[in-house]
């Protein structure tokens, strides 16, 4: 069983409190890769799955789950983050390759392995900010497997509640170039006062035609959808109680801030994602997924 460590003490690695949240979506991702009508290819993620003894017996196939896609966690939810990866795989490529942006920010970058697996046009930089333990834990599975990043790749340990953009700056970011900013499955994990703290770093390091991507829950009452079968099969199969994990207070309306600091942004349910790509979960009563909104955002004005 996992999830016994401490919350959000801001030392845990993969092995228990929200950092072994990043070992979930990587069994998702490669559960993702070995289907037939798979939406993103990570051929990482099982790596990662099997290093860590806190998931080496989970599924990295849907083959190996009993009851296959019905199954909540590795059939729906599973299917929920290869979505996920797909669409903010297609929107960072789209942000390097259309204009002049050269730098990539993965906020909360967990397990991701973007700098390994996508194809960058020539001169990016990707920034990968996390706790050390989990770039530390990162790190040691891609050596293992001599993997080579597909860009200049730099891992910035720090804690995202705190002053994280000095970190940043001794890392080589250039405030004056265009970026792609990513908080993917990051920010429900941050206090609210956290989240419009980084919501105006991010802004105040991206220069116009930055853009940015993350995903936040707006559901008013998290605690209405505990009984939801994402959350209960998530705590009965892995130990892992995401309620606990989240940080239970009154979101802040990230979009409209980001508005009025230069940005304009679109707000949309993964369900608006699903009906684009033919797959993908769907509403369903109970529905834990009810309130995930992705919001992709432009710097238009400095
Ligand atoms: C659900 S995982 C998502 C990882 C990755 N973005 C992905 O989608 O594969 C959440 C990640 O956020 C990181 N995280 C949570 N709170 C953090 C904090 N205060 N500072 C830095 N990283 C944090 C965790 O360590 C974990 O790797």
């Amino acid at each position: 069983m996992v999830g016994t460590a401490p919350r959000n003490t801001g030392t845990e690695g993969v092995q228990g409190g929200v950092g072994v949240t990043a070992l979930l979506v990587a069994a998702a991702r490669a559960i993702e890769t070995h289907r037939h009508d798979s939406l993103a290819q990570d051929a990482y993620a099982e790596h990662f799955v099997r290093a860590a003894p806190a998931s080496a017996d989970w599924p990295v196939r849907i083959q190996q789950v009993l009851d296959g896609d019905t199954n909540p966690l590795w059939g729906r939810f599973a299917r929920y983050f290869g979505l996920r990866t797909g669409v903010l795989d297609d929107f960072l490529l789209k942000a390097a390759h259309a204009g002049s942006v050269r730098q990539i920010v993965l906020l909360g970058a967990g397990l991701d392995s973007r700098a390994y697996r996508l194809d960058w046009p020539p001169g990016c930089v990707v920034f990968e900010i996390d706790r050390d333990e989990v770039l530390t834990f990162k790190r040691t599975v891609l050596d293992g497997l001599s993997a080579a990043p597909k860009a200049a790749r730099t891992t910035v340990p720090t804690d995202l509640r705190a002053d994280w953009a000095g970190a940043l700056a001794d890392a080589g970011f250039d405030t004056r170039a265009p970026s792609v900013w990513l908080a993917e499955g990051l920010l429900f994990y941050l206090p609210a006062a956290a989240e419009t703290r980084l919501i105006g770093t991010v802004s105040r390091l991206s220069a116009e035609g930055s853009a940015l991507a993350y995903e936040v829950k707006l559901d008013k009452d998290l605690m209405e959808y505990r009984d939801s079968p994402l959350y209960t099969s998530t705590r009965h199969q892995i130990g892992i109680d995401l309620l606990d994990l989240f940080v239970h207070e009154p979101r802040p309306d990230s979009a409209a801030d980001l508005e009025g600091l230069g940005w304009s942004a679109s707000v949309h349910t993964p369900f608006d994602f699903t009906r684009l790509h033919g797959r993908g979960p769907l509403p369903e009563p109970n529905d834990a997924l009810a309130g995930n909104r992705w919001v992709f955002a432009n710097k238009t004005r400095p």
